[in-house]
């Protein structure tokens, strides 16, 4: 696989996390900061991130609203990670800036990228009642829900996805073919 970091090499996505595996509050503040240091447009920084951890009250409010899909496992992780942008001015239906969900999902790169330097595996989802968390959470009305984390150590059982190849990732144009 090329020379690449480790790090970017070895990060996959499990379906299956170690259900002993506790995640301590320090490393969820590494985790934080990991996003926090993520480039953004204009440097808005249009993130937010709900943190709750397994066998916590917070955790089992979530937890109610995991999609049938993603509760077999995601209900095994250490933590669930609720990950907002922010899309609207306040009370406004203004744009707040044109690359909000764009930078979350940077954010939530580095997060990732972050918890597999310390031996974690994340699985971000979609795979939840996203109206019910916006209730639960009380998001307002200019940030919207967009996806989940779940994090944890990865299951010795989980078995990693396939990758399309990189000649299928690379466009290139008719009109650059004839040159
Ligand atoms: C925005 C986003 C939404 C996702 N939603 C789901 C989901 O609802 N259920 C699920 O099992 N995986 C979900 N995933 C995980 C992807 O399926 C996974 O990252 C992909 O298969 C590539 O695998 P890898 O991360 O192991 O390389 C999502 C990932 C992203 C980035």
């Amino acid at each position: 696989m090329l020379e690449l970091l480790p790090v970017l090499r070895d990060r996959w996505s499990p379906r299956g996390f170690d259900p002993a595996h506790r995640l301590g509050r320090h490393d969820v503040d590494v985790l934080l900061e990991a996003a926090r240091w993520a480039p953004s447009a204009g440097n808005s920084q249009p993130w937010a991130f709900h943190v709750a951890l397994r066998e916590t009250p917070e955790w089992d409010a979530l937890a109610e609203h995991l999609a049938g899909s993603s509760r077999p496992w995601a209900s095994q992780a250490s933590a669930l990670v609720v990950n907002l942008s922010h899309v609207h001015v306040e009370d406004t239906d203004w744009e707040y800036s044109e690359f909000s969900i764009y930078d979350l999902g940077q954010a939530v790169a580095h997060m990732t990228i972050q918890a597999h330097s310390m031996g974690l595996a994340c699985r971000q989802f979609r795979a939840f009642d996203k109206d019910a968390i916006v209730q639960l959470l009380e998001v307002p009305q200019h940030w919207d829900v967009v996806t989940m984390t779940a994090i944890g150590r990865a299951s010795s059982k989980a078995v990693r996805g396939p990758r399309a190849s990189q000649r299928d990732a690379v466009i290139t144009w008719d009109c650059c073919t004839d040159r």
